[in-house]
């Protein structure tokens, strides 16, 4: 007993990484008045009736009185205990004067339209209604993801991907399938053929994501079937954004989190939503946070590798002047927030940019032309150390005294750190500290061009150089 109670402390404490709940919207449900093509479910003096051609499988709750039905040639009704049909003996005074009423051709909703799809953290958050938003290619499900099908729910989803399609599990009418042989069972039986069509293979049994700081969903190879569903409105914002695994590009703001593997994504995530996203200012804004493969580029140009961080993608739902402005705002918040508690949640640094066109580098001073101009400034100093030490083996000039170069250096450094926004209290009274430690440990708050511009400073040319001094280059 002592021991099942350490195992359930042990999964409260172990947080659950980004995998998700995703459940189906749409039903073929009986009951669902959505469902009939008059909008509401047939009565007493009604007839129903399916399609011949239409295969289907119908989820009935309740009994029903109703004048007649036509059912399909190849089709089924799951009679839920209590349901059935009874035909009804003289007028049903509260039916009108009787319709025929058809149900609805399901057969064109697609596994990979992100609209059709809710996520939540936890089953309960899905059954409260306690919904995530996400980028188009997350809001399908993910291979780490568990799919549920309502429980008291039937359904017709057209799976058809060309590939494997690989998720964690999935519900269908409240039975669980974990295990790929028993669920490739299920999908040869009769209701398993009429709810899945299409010509791919859905595969459960994945292992789930057991990384705290998140996993890469990874829909991008179906991102063109995904983005096919989607219509992406008209912007009225200066420099739209362009999401990771977003269809279209949005009016908002993006903050990227670079992270160490103290870092927790679903704790982050609960961070932003108590700290932020609950303030009454924010509550139109929506979130979405996801870990994204990033292809790193030097001076912005040559890739040489990718790197992961988190995606936090803001979106208001506000339109003309207004649009993106409040999601900015939380931007900043959230950017402060990382320079005051950062590091003690595995945060090594984050950025954002606005589609006002504001962005962390324009905050910092840091773009593109600080590299080139520190880069010039190393090379400067290269030549002229070049220089100085020809001239000094010839015999023309002696050496300063070196205590001069250690204090210029660590003053450097810290207004270095000062600008970046970056916590000051890290030692930095202590030279020997300072320098090589402190540096990598902290990469540059706003993003790899500040890192590499700190390397080249860091390069052995702290040599008094007016050329090198950066605000010189920032006009
Ligand atoms: C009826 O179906 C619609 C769309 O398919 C769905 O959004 C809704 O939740 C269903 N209603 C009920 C009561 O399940």
């Amino acid at each position: 007993m002592a021991r099942r109670h350490d195992i359930f402390l042990f999964l409260c404490i172990l947080p659950f990484a980004n995998a998700l709940y995703k459940q189906w919207i749409p039903d073929t449900n009986y009951d669902n008045a959505t469902n009939w093509d008059k909008g509401s479910v047939p009565c007493g003096n009604d007839q129903a009736v399916f399609s011949a051609q239409r295969k289907v499988s119908v989820y009935v709750e309740t009994a029903h009185a109703i004048t007649g039905m036509s059912l399909p040639v190849d089709g089924e009704l799951i009679l839920a205990s209590g349901a059935g049909f009874t035909v009804r003996e003289g007028e049903d005074p509260g039916c009108g004067s009787g319709v025929t009423a058809n149900f609805k051709d399901s057969e064109s909703l697609k596994w990979f339209d992100p609209s059709l799809w809710v996520a939540a953290t936890t089953i309960d958050d899905l059954h409260s209604g306690a919904y995530q938003f996400s980028v188009h290619e997350e809001s399908v499900p993910c291979q780490y993801d568990d799919v549920v099908f309502r429980e008291t729910t039937s359904f017709r989803v057209d799976v058809s991907s060309g590939h494997d399609v690989p998720v964690k599990s999935v519900s269908v009418l409240g039975k669980k399938f974990t295990s790929n042989s028993e669920f490739s069972q299920y999908l040869s039986s009769n209701s398993g053929k009429l709810q899945f069509h299409g010509s791919s293979s859905l595969r459960v049994g994945g292992s789930g994501c057991d990384d705290t700081t998140g996993c890469i969903c990874d829909n991008s190879g179906n991102r063109d079937k995904i983005c096919s569903n989607v219509k992406c409105d008209s912007l009225e914002c200066k420099k739209p954004l362009h999401p990771v695994g977003h269809c279209c590009d949005v009016c908002g703001a993006i903050v990227n989190v670079q992270f160490s593997s103290k870092f927790n994504f679903e704790s982050y995530r609960q961070r932003l939503q108590h700290l932020f996203l609950i303030q009454h200012k924010y509550e139109s804004i929506q979130m979405a946070l996801s870990k994204v493969s990033k292809e790193q580029r030097l001076l912005r140009v040559i890739p040489f590798g990718t790197t992961q961080e988190i995606q936090v993608l803001l979106l208001d739902q506000k339109t003309g002047q207004e649009a993106g402005k409040l999601a900015e705002a939380l931007a900043r918040d959230i950017m402060q927030d990382v320079h005051n508690q950062g590091l003690n949640i595995g945060i090594t640094s984050a950025e954002f940019e606005a589609s006002s066109g504001a962005s962390s580098s324009e905050a910092a001073g840091n773009n593109t032309g600080v590299v080139v101009g520190a880069v010039l400034g190393s090379l400067l100093g290269v030549g002229l150390l070049a220089v100085v030490v020809m001239l000094y083996h010839r015999g023309i000039v002696r050496l300063p005294k070196m205590p001069s170069i250690p204090s210029f250096s660590k003053r450097k450094d810290s207004s270095d750190i000062g600008e970046l926004g970056g916590p000051l209290d890290h030692g930095f009274d202590n030279p020997i500290f300072d320098k090589p430690n402190m540096m990598p440990e902290e990469p540059g708050l706003y993003g790899t061009e500040m890192i590499s511009s700190i390397t080249l400073t860091r390069s052995g040319v702290h040599f008094v150089n007016p050329a090198y001094d950066e605000t010189d280059f920032n006009a």
